[in-house]
């Protein structure tokens, strides 16, 4: 394909690694990179599960590799992003997608450890790796970071705050690095997904339905209904938005949060009074 007619979302010859993506949404991501062109690295803590996955995407005939990665381990984070200079030699697409739900519980009931827990993967991680990917593609003078944020991010939804506070910080990481990153030509953006019946959204909303006295049927028939397009989303749904984003046809969007949630702008229910114990 020559210069003119190569399309503006093709991704070939790219280098792309997609955290968290051993399965649920980053799983999604990275096939839809790897479609379009890229060669991808799935980075996860589950390393078995995510060969598995990289398996199955190379049986598709795709560029996908795995590899292990805690993101909130700052030496691992560090080490992983020179390997994949030392086996590749670039790094053009980042996408920070690894973090972890909150148990559902009222912020006056939340414990330390599940505060720093949720803080420290959903947060922390995106930084260390926005860090050591930023490192190289500011060296390159070229790439795109796309970080997975949610539309609890923007608009908080009651019992899960140290989610809200870690997703509203990964807003605030885009932006601040977007700015740092402009006179690189590097360009740094946020999706932030409505409700994917993924196994983190399932948790959640079990705990949830639980706390409202609904069955898991009806909890997704809720949660349909107050979404303007009336249907859950898909993980492909995700993955299109975030390859737009690291794509050329993106080439003068940076500092944006892109809300991708078939238009439901956040749950803003509050809980009703709990019994006095
Ligand atoms: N599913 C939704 O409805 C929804 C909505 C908004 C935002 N999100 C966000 O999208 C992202 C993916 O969510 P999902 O629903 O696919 O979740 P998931 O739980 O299905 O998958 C998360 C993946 O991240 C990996 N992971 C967890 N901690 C890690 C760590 N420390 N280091 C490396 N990998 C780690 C897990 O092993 C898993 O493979 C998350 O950031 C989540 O907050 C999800």
């Amino acid at each position: 394909m020559n210069a003119d007619s190569a399309s503006p979302h093709d991704l070939g010859g790219q280098i792309a690694v997609v955290t968290g993506a051993a399965q649920g949404l980053g799983l999604g991501i990275a096939a839809q990179l790897a479609r379009d062109g890229a060669a991808v690295v799935i980075a996860d803590l589950q390393e078995e599960k995510a060969w598995a996955a990289a398996t199955g995407l190379q049986e598709q005939g795709l560029a996908v590799q795995a590899g292990h990665l805690d993101v909130a381990d700052s030496d691992q984070v560090k080490v992983f992003f020179d390997q994949v200079i030392s086996q590749r030699g670039r790094l053009d697409i980042l996408v920070n997608n690894a973090g972890v739900g909150q148990v559902v519980t009222p912020l006056v009931e939340l414990g330390d450890r599940e505060w720093e827990r949720v803080l420290r993967v959903t947060l922390t991680g995106a930084f260390y790796c926005c860090r050591a990917a930023g490192r190289i593609m500011e060296r390159q003078e070229s790439g795109a970071i796309v970080n997975i944020a949610s539309i609890n991010g923007q608009n908080p939804a009651a019992l899960v705050v140290a989610y809200n506070v870690a997703k509203a910080g990964v807003i605030s990481l885009t932006r601040t690095l977007a700015l740092e990153m402009a006179a690189y030509g590097v360009r740094v953006n946020a999706v932030c997904p409505g409700p994917v019946y993924t196994e983190f959204n399932r948790t959640v909303m079990a705990q949830r339905s639980q706390s409202l006295g609904l069955n898991e049927e009806q909890m997704i028939e809720r949660i349909r209904s107050a979404i303007p397009l009336g249907r859950w989303g898909e993980p492909i749904d995700i993955a299109r938005a975030v390859a737009f984003l690291c794509s050329p046809a993106a080439s003068w969007i940076t500092g944006e949060i892109m809300r991708v949630s078939g238009g439901l702008e956040g749950v803003s229910a509050a809980p009703p009074k709990r019994p006095k114990g």
